[in-house]
C-alpha cells in the first residue's frame, strides 16, 4: 500500500516536471520570483550626472554633485592626502581585518578634530566613538543606536529642507521622521523664528538633527548667537541633539570655527550624538571615511555604549575599510601634515567663496541683473540655494546645459573661471525672462 502511494506520488512529480519543462518561455518568465518588484525612482542627484553625461554641448556644466573640483573642473586629490597615502604604502602594513569600531589611531584624532584638543569629555574618557562608512554610515549607526537605546522617543526632527538622504537613512534605521522649519523662501535665509517655534512645539525629549555647519542644501547656517539660543531651547525642552558634521572646514575654511555649534552644545552640558565625514574636507569621497560618536556621562557608561555600538556594527558590515582611515589617521596624527591639510582645506573654502563673489558680480555688474543676489555670498559651504523656481531650473538644464538639482541648488565647488561666465549669463537669462 505504502509502495503504491509512493509510486503514484513519484509519477505525479515526474508529470509536473515534464509539464514545467515544456511550458512556453513567456509563461515561465511571468512566474519569476521578482515579477511584482516595482522600479524605484532614480536617485535625484546621481540622475543629474547621468543627464549631464548624455549632453553633447561643449558649454555644459555639472553643478549637481557635491564634490570639490579644481580650477579646471577636475576632481582634486589633496597633496596632504597624496603624501599620507605614500606613507601608508611605504609602511607596507598588512591587510588584516580592523577592529569592529575601526582604527583607534584614527577615531581618537577624529574626535579631537570635532570636539577640540582641549575637550573635557575626551579628557574624561567619556566619548564613545566608532569609525563608520563615511558620513552616511555614521548617520545610519547613530539612527540604529537611538532607535534601539534612546528611551524617550523614536522620532527624529529634520530641518526643512535637509540633505535628501537623511529621511531614508533614518527611516531605515528604525526612526520616525518629522520636520522643523529652517529655510525662509522669501528672505532666502534662515527662518529662525519658525525653527525655534517648531523645536519648542515638539514633544519634550525629541531627537533633533542639526547640520553642524554648511547646511545642505541651503548653505544657510545660524549665527553663533543663534546657535546659543538653539542650545538653550534644546536644553529647556530636554531634546536630544544629533549633529551631522559633513563639512568641517568647508564652511569658513577654519575647522575650529566650523565646530562652534558642536563644541558650544557640549560645553553647555548636552550629551550629543555626532556624525563626521571626511569625504569633503579631505576629499576622501570614495574611500568612505567617517566616525560616529556619543558624549556619555562617565567612562563606565562610555564602555557600555561602546559595546552596544559594536553590536550594531557587527551584523551590518562586520568592520570598516582600513585604507582611507589609515590616510586620514596619518594626516591627523602628524603635526606637519596636519598643518598642511588645514591650509589645503582653507584653499578649497577660499576658492569656493571667490566663485560666489564673482558669480554675484557677473550677474549684477556684467549682465545687469536687477535681482538681489546677496544670498549667493551670504550662504556658505559647498552649495548655493539660488531661490529659483522649478521652471527656471528646467530652462537652465534644457536651454543652457547647466545641470543642478530640481530645488535650485548648485554646487559652488563645480564653478570654475572657465564656466562662470556661461553660468552667470544663463542664470540671468532664466531669471529676467
Ligand atoms: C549633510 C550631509 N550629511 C552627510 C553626508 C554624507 O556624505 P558621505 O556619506 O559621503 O560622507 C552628506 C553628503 O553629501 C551631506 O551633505
Amino acid at each position: 500500500m505504502i509502495a503504491t502511494v509512493a509510486r503514484r506520488s513519484l509519477l505525479a512529480s515526474r508529470t509536473t516536471a515534464v509539464r514545467a519543462a515544456t511550458l512556453p518561455v513567456a509563461r515561465a518568465a511571468a512566474a519569476s520570483t521578482w515579477a511584482s518588484v516595482k522600479a524605484g525612482p532614480p536617485d535625484p542627484i546621481l540622475g543629474v550626472t547621468e543627464a549631464f553625461k548624455a549632453d553633447k554641448d561643449p558649454r555644459k556644466i555639472n553643478l549637481g554633485v557635491g564634490a570639490y573640483r579644481d580650477e579646471n573642473g577636475k576632481p582634486y586629490v589633496l597633496p596632504s592626502v597624496r603624501e599620507a597615502e605614500q606613507r601608508v604604502i611605504a609602511s607596507k602594513s598588512d591587510k588584516e581585518y580592523g577592529p569592529i569600531t575601526g582604527l583607534a589611531d584614527f577615531t581618537k584624532n577624529a574626535a579631537k578634530l570635532a570636539y577640540g584638543a582641549d575637550s573635557k569629555p575626551i579628557a574624561e574618557n567619556r566619548v564613545a566613538i566608532t569609525q563608520s562608512i563615511s558620513g552616511t554610515g555614521a548617520l545610519r549607526i547613530g539612527g540604529a543606536f537611538l532607535a534601539r537605546h534612546y528611551p524617550y522617543s523614536k522620532t527624529i526632527y529634520l530641518p526643512t529642507p535637509s540633505w535628501g538622504n537623511h529621511t531614508p537613512t533614518f527611516k531605515d534605521s528604525g526612526l520616525e521622521v518629522k520636520q522643523y522649519r529652517y529655510y525662509n523662501k522669501d528672505t532666502v535665509g534662515l527662518d529662525f523664528n519658525g525653527l525655534i517655534a517648531d523645536i519648542k512645539a515638539a514633544p519634550n525629549k525629541s531627537i533633533i538633527l542639526l547640520h553642524a555647519c554648511a547646511h545642505n542644501p541651503t548653505g544657510v547656517d545660524p549665527t553663533q548667537e543663534q546657535w546659543k539660543h538653539i542650545s538653550q531651547v534644546v536644553k529647556e525642552k530636554e531634546h536630544f541633539p544629533f549633529f551631522d558634521m559633513a563639512y568641517q572646514g568647508f564652511a569658513s575654511g577654519d575647522t575650529d570655527r566650523d565646530a562652534f555649534a558642536v563644541r558650544h552644545f557640549v560645553s553647555e552640558g548636552h550629551e550629543i550624538a555626532l556624525s563626521q565625514s571626511f569625504a569633503k574636507n579631505m576629499g576622501l569621497y570614495g574611500e568612505r571615511v567617517g566616525a560616529f560618536s556619543l558624549v556619555t556621562a562617565d567612562a563606565d557608561e562610555r564602555a557600555r555604549v561602546d559595546s552596544q555600538l559594536k553590536i550594531i556594527v557587527r551584523p551590518m558590515y562586520s568592520n570598516p575599510p582600513i585604507h582611507g582611515a589609515r590616510i586620514a589617521g596619518t594626516i591627523l596624527a602628524d603635526a606637519q601634515l596636519y598643518q598642511q591639510w588645514l591650509a589645503e582645506v582653507k584653499d578649497m573654502a577660499d576658492r569656493i567663496n571667490g566663485m560666489r563673489a564673482q558669480l554675484k558680480s557677473l550677474l549684477v555688474d556684467e549682465n545687469g541683473s536687477k535681482l538681489n543676489w546677496d544670498h549667493i555670498t551670504n550662504q556658505i559651504g559647498m552649495f548655493a540655494f539660488l531661490g529659483i523656481s522649478p521652471e527656471q531650473v528646467a530652462k537652465l538644464v534644457n536651454e543652457h546645459h547647466v545641470y543642478l538639482t530640481k530645488d535650485g541648488r548648485i554646487s559652488v565647488a563645480g564653478i570654475t573661471p572657465h564656466n562662470i561666465k556661461h553660468l552667470a549669463k544663463s542664470l540671468h537669462a532664466v531669471t529676467s525672462a
